[in-house]
């Protein structure tokens, strides 16, 4: 049962799954997309708190309720809050300011509006559902505003806060008109979480030249409070990973997908359909090299699953007609009858056929021009008992700082990203191994139950300075 009084709340934008209704009007739950619910809803699972959340469809007022071991707790979203809120001030605004400008980001005054609107209605609920004492864990770039508007309403609170994307230089952050507030809204928290070091070192100096808040290294006295910033890579459920590919259904389903696209070499993207991926990069590089002569058609063949993501929001909606565009240019270039070199498929996938996708891949191709993590390079790491295949991995994405036997690579230079590819796809079987030995111990090593292990008992350590 969902009750008043929980121990352990987390408050993220989106619940664990989407509520979607079908032609025939009846409705049904669905996996929402992203890392951020890959990453909590294990963590959830096994901490019996309760998850407040958006339910992701516009206008419907739910009742709490429970799914797959969890607690649900639905935060109502307008159909004006969804435009201003999500699509708004959240990914037109915050998401290309945070991820290095890739594309130009909105500053309106109405979306800013918004998105302070619909932070005071999750801390509302978070106020409401949490017990005395309790511990809430805030996520993401949606609701940076929220641990002070629920410190103002719950003082007893002991309040996390983690960013899964990137956390902008002091040059980029300060373009936002609303650049003290956020700050203000995150030091509201007790911990403050970032995914690397570089990333709350930004945060502690924007407090000291913004708010000229005093600090010790990483804390900042704030409020007669500290508040400590600190790093913590989020990472992959590995058990569930192991599980998957134990599985013989899915070993099998590895081996017919690979005798499907009868090609000898398998190269794979999997990401939202998002354009801090850097796919238009892998494509024009994978096309390049057909048109250098370096593959022939039959040799190697591009997989390329994205889900669908955001897709009223301008710039989404761009990208998808340039990599539609790229994919039908490559395949009319370089295909034959039945068979495209290139297979985009714009759909998500059930967790068995990623694991069957990752077991079939020699090559993952992992390229965003900035990523706060990526937990695709990790999960297809985490697959790889046989110690075969290649990761191609973008030195943009965090993953990159622990993942450093990958075959890292600069996604801006083509010509770099077709000679790692290349090497990647030749790299022998003892080579293969080592890189992937090194990987897999680091990713086995720092799990997702490590991180909010970490997380969480560092939340709970009593506050001291440095
Ligand atoms: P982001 O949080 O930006 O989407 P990540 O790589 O960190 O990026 O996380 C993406 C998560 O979504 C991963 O757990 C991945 O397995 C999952 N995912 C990505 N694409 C698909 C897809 N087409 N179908 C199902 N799951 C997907
Ligand atoms: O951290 C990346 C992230 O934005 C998460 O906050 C979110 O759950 C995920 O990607 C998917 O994005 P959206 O909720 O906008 O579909």
């Amino acid at each position: 049962m969902v009750s008043h009084g929980s121990e352990f709340v987390v408050v993220a934008n989106r619940l664990p799954v989407d509520r979607v209704v079908g032609e025939d009007g009846t409705a049904s739950w669905r996996r929402s997309p992203g890392g951020l619910v890959s990453a909590i809803a294990p963590v959830m699972r096994r901490r019996h708190g309760t998850w407040i959340g958006w339910a992701g469809a516009p206008d419907e007022e739910l009742e709490p309720f429970e799914d797959d071991g969890m607690s649900l707790w639905p935060v109502m979203q307008t159909a004006q809050d969804v435009e201003l809120y999500y699509e708004g001030f959240s990914n037109a605004t915050l998401w290309p300011l945070y991820h290095d400008v890739v594309a130009p980001p909105v500053y309106s005054r109405e979306m800013w509006d918004a998105y302070v609107r619909v932070n005071e209605r999750f801390a509302d609920a978070a106020a409401e559902v949490a017990a005395e004492r309790a511990v809430v864990w805030v996520q993401d770039y949606q609701l940076q505003l929220v641990p002070a508007m629920l410190r103002r309403r719950r003082p007893d609170l002991r309040i996390g806060f983690f960013l899964h994307i990137p956390f902008p230089p002091l040059e980029l952050f300060w373009q936002l008109p609303w650049r003290r507030q956020i700050l203000e809204g995150l030091l509201g928290a007790d911990l403050v979480g970032f995914q690397l070091p570089g990333a709350a070192a930004n945060f502690v100096r924007l407090c000291r030249r913004l708010l000229d808040a005093r600090h010790f290294r990483q804390d900042v006295l704030w409020e007669e409070r500290v508040v400590r910033a600190r790093s913590f890579p989020i990472s992959v459920d590995v058990g569930e990973l192991k599980s998957l590919i134990a599985q013989p259904t899915v070993r099998e389903r590895a081996e017919e997908i690979r005798a499907d696209l009868g090609a000898p070499t398998i190269l794979l993207g999997v990401d939202r359909l998002d354009y801090t991926k850097g796919i238009a990069q892998r494509l024009q590089a994978f096309g390049e090299l057909f048109e250098d002569g370096h593959l022939k058609p039959g040799q190697a063949v591009f997989v390329q699953i994205a889900t669908p993501s955001r897709e009223r929001v301008e710039q989404y909606q761009l990208l998808r007609d340039q990599i539609e565009q790229q994919v039908g240019r490559i395949n009319g270039d370089y295909g034959e009858l039945g068979f495209p070199v290139v297979h985009y498929l714009h759909t998500s996938y059930d967790r068995a056929e990623l694991a069957a996708l990752y077991l079939a891949a020699d090559v993952m191709v992992v390229t965003p021009l900035r990523d706060g993590m990526n937990l695709v390079a990790k999960e297809y790491v985490a697959c790889r008992d046989d110690l075969r295949g290649a990761l191609v991995l973008s030195e943009f994405a965090g993953a990159a700082a622990e993942l450093k036997r990958a075959f890292q690579v600069n996604p801006y230079d083509i010509d770099g990203l077709k000679s790692t590819m290349l090497a990647a796809m030749n790299a022998d079987p003892a080579e293969q191994a080592r890189r992937m030995r090194a990987m897999r111990k680091r990713v086995l090593e720092h799990d997702v139950d490590r991180w909010a292990h970490d997380f969480l008992s560092a939340l709970e350590q009593p506050q001291r300075v440095g």
